[in-house]
């Protein structure tokens, strides 16, 4: 078994066996996630196989492969989601700022501000606009005074850009929003607790091209402030919006790579099949 960390980064990690080329060696190699021999079962049937991996802070990371190979297992596995799945068993290591997040005193509330998610549906609270943004803060206790929800809200609608769109009707329901709206609503929300790493789950495959190309921009623009781990079954979008892409197969993590070297001159067969939609 092959457990080398896949660490797409600085020149010295690309000497290592299976280490990608990296292109843009100034960008941001800090580590945000750790992942270390990681192994995932359902009951008996392992979904994940031995995961090796570094995700960098303030880079977009695309998850890519076939349907079932593990992605949405894999990106729950980072804020600890699947703890709500019964028949999962884990082993192995995902550390973030040196801590094992799945350690017994690992406090799981506050791992997922850290990790906040953003879903293929979006999925605003039953709430209005206003209470969608403000209500994880005020459980948090990041804010309490009205004024201070105030400047959160309209500055988390402002990094989503939405809040032009929605700043005279705040307490309209979050529902009532169109699909591209709503899903930057639940952006809007997920950065409102100021977390470290966002992960979206196919977060552009229910809508439409506009407002597609829309969230694209956004990612560009918040990784400056967050790490992003994105899943995506298009491939254009991972080589638009990704620095870094994984290409995952049958529950391994088969290719790791700088997204320009993994679309123009990928390592494995598999990636390059997969890319060229030979199969998947
Ligand atoms: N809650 C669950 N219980 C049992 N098996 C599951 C569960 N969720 C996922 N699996 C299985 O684990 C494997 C990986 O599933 P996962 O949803 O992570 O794949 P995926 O890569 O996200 O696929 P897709 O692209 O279709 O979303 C699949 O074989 C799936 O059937
Ligand atoms: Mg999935």
């Amino acid at each position: 078994m092959n457990s080398t960390v896949a660490t797409p980064a600085k020149p010295a990690a690309a000497t290592r066996p299976g280490s990608p080329v990296v292109i843009n060696e100034d960008a941001n190699h800090e580590l945000a996630i750790r992942v270390e021999d990681l192994n995932l079962w359902y009951g008996e049937k392992q979904a994940l196989k031995n995961i090796n991996i570094d995700v960098f802070q303030k880079n977009v990371t695309a998850l890519i492969g076939p349907s079932g190979c593990g992605k949405s297992t894999f990106l729950r596995c980072l804020n600890r989601m699947n703890d709500l799945i019964r028949s999962v068993r884990i082993e192995g290591l995902v550390e973030m700022d040196g801590r094992d997040v799945n350690a017994r005193n690992m406090d799981e509330v506050a791992l997922r501000r850290r990790v906040g998610m953003v879903f293929q549906k979006p999925n605003p609270f039953p709430k209005s606009i206003y209470d969608n943004i403000a209500y994880a803060p005020t459980m948090h206790d990041l804010v309490s005074r009205r004024a201070d929800k105030d400047d959160l809200v309209e500055s988390a609608l402002r990094d989503a850009g939405l809040w032009e769109e929605v700043k005279d009707i705040l307490d309209q329901p979050g529902t009532s929003l169109s699909g591209g709206q709503q899903q930057r609503l639940c952006i809007a929300r997920a950065i409102a607790v100021k977390p470290d790493v966002i992960l979206m789950d196919e977060p552009t495959s229910a809508l439409d091209p506009i407002s597609t190309a829309t969230i694209e921009d956004l990612m560009d623009k918040l990784k400056t402030q967050f790490s992003i781990v994105t899943v995506t079954h298009n491939m254009q979008q991972a080589a638009r919006v990704a620095d870094y892409t994984a290409f995952f197969h049958m529950g391994e993590l088969v290719e790791y790579n700088d997204t320009k070297t993994m679309f123009s001159n990928p390592n494995t067969k598999k990636a390059e099949d997969y890319i060229t939609g030979r199969y998947g």
